[in-house]
């Protein structure tokens, strides 16, 4: 769904800031982009969405290079979230923020068909519709922006920090409608995260930026116990993989506090036995 082909970049005045970068996504995959500061990530998932054009190399969606590829026509097949819900949203109502994103890319279908669409997301959003986008939190501000997106049925959705800034009910709850996107209608998800416990609770694949070039692409988990990537990377992993790998002894293979606990208690229970 996403192939980068040899993909370099480079800013106006810059030196490059992506090079060489090569890999790819199958549709209906979870990805996390991760990274120090200044990797190139939010430049690696703008060059996916096309709002950036490669120097040389290719960026293909689902076949169609984006340097052909008519912006309407992207548009309509990719969602892209923003870190700040702010630069997305314009309108005064959330049922007018809804129905302005469909009007853009999906006009051909009319206007009575377009408002049962609006309905239909609000209803899923837990929106009436007719609140104002500029009185709900950011949390809130984040999901009407998430809400404009999915109204148009994107096939591949880009998310540049999606959750920076919510707290953590807030964010569960944009995860697991972002979660739900990508598992019941196969949508292929690319996300830029900071946090590691969100990508390990949600993305199935990471790929590892550094100094403008892909280090690694793999399971997240496999990803997260390679030490010296990690290292390499600047990345902390989550809590629970750094404990498991100190501890060894079968525990590394703990990927969640509850299978940790397990482990524990396990480990215990064997050391009683023994002792009796
Ligand atoms: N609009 C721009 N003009 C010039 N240089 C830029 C621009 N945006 C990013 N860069 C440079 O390109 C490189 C990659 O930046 P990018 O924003 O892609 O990194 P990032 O991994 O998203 O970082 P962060 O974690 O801080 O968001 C950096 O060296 C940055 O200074
Ligand atoms: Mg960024």
């Amino acid at each position: 769904m996403i192939r980068f082909e040899d993909v370099s970049f480079a800013y106006p005045d810059q030196g490059s800031s992506i090079r060489d970068l090569s890999f790819e996504l199958e549709r209906g995959e979870f990805a996390a982009v991760i990274g120090a500061n200044g990797a190139g990530k939010s430049t690696t998932v703008r060059l996916a969405d096309g709002l950036l054009r490669p120097s040389s190399g290719r960026v293909l969606i689902d076949g169609e290079d984006t340097r052909n590829s008519q912006v309407s026509a992207r548009a309509r097949k990719v969602g892209f979230l923003f870190q700040n819900p702010d630069r997305q949203i314009c309108k005064n109502t959330v049922r007018e923020e809804i129905l302005f994103g469909l009007r853009t890319v999906r006009s051909e279908e009319g206007e009575s068909a377009l408002q049962a669409r609006a309905e239909r997301i609000l209803a899923e959003f837990s929106f009436t519709g007719d609140e104002e986008p500029f009185a709900l939190s950011r949390g809130q501000r984040q999901r009407v922006a998430l809400a404009s997106i999915f109204a148009a049925e994107p096939e591949v959705l880009i998310l540049d920090e999606p959750t920076t800034g919510l707290d953590y009910r807030e964010c569960c709850h944009i995860m697991d409608q972002i979660r739900r996107m990508n598992e019941e209608r196969q949508v292929t998800v690319m996300m830029v995260c900071h946090d590691m416990e969100v990508v390990l609770d949600y993305a199935s694949k990471a790929l590892v930026m550094a100094g403008g070039r892909l280090l690694a692409a793999g399971p997240v988990r496999e990803v997260f116990r390679n030490r010296e990537l990690m290292e390499k990377a600047s990345v902390l992993p989550p809590q629970v993989i750094s404990l498991g790998l100190r501890l060894g002894d079968g525990y590394e293979t703990a990927d969640t506090p509850e299978a940790m606990a397990e482990a524990v208690l396990a480990h215990r229970k064997k050391e009683g036995a023994s002792d009796e």
